[in-house]
């Protein structure tokens, strides 16, 4: 068998994933896509005074993919709105002890995947959406996906 470039993490999140499913009662979700890969992920957030309660996903695509949005739900649950917002894709790798470099894509949709759900928090309640919109298409850039 050729060498695993998964590091432990990756695979534990990717053969026995946290959070996979859905809520019900959402106060955000955000279903994002990579066109590339054709992978999908949507992530349900529930949320309590401003703290994220509960997170969960459904994820169409590749390990790295299930492995991040595992990761990902992980992370933000217990965290407040603006906590939640500051957790990069990078953050995500560095939490699973780091990603191939042709797989960072796969966090970068989790972090999308992320920030959808919280734009559609956003919007639900009547606030704005106090982010901008973040294009990640240039950041590896010579990637072959
Ligand atoms: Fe598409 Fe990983 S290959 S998200």
């Amino acid at each position: 068998m050729a060498e695993q470039p998964y590091s432990e993490k990756v695979m534990d999140h990717f053969m026995n994933p946290r959070n996979v499913g859905e809520i019900p009662n959402a106060s955000g979700i955000g279903t994002v896509g990579n066109p590339v890969c054709g992978d999908v992920m949507k992530m349900y957030l529930l949320v309590e005074d401003e703290v994220i309660v509960d997170a969960k996903f459904k994820t169409f695509g590749c390990g790295a993919a299930i492995s991040t949005s595992s990761m990902v739900t992980d992370m933000v649950k217990g965290k407040t709105i603006t906590e939640a917002l500051t957790i990069t894709n990078k953050a995500v790798a560095e939490a699973l002890g780091g990603l191939p470099t042709v797989k960072m894509h796969c966090s970068v949709l989790a972090e999308e995947a992320l920030r959808s759900a919280l734009k559609d928090y956003f919007v639900k309640i009547g606030k704005p959406v106090p982010f901008e919109e973040k294009q990640h298409s240039h950041e590896h850039g010579h990637d072959s996906r």
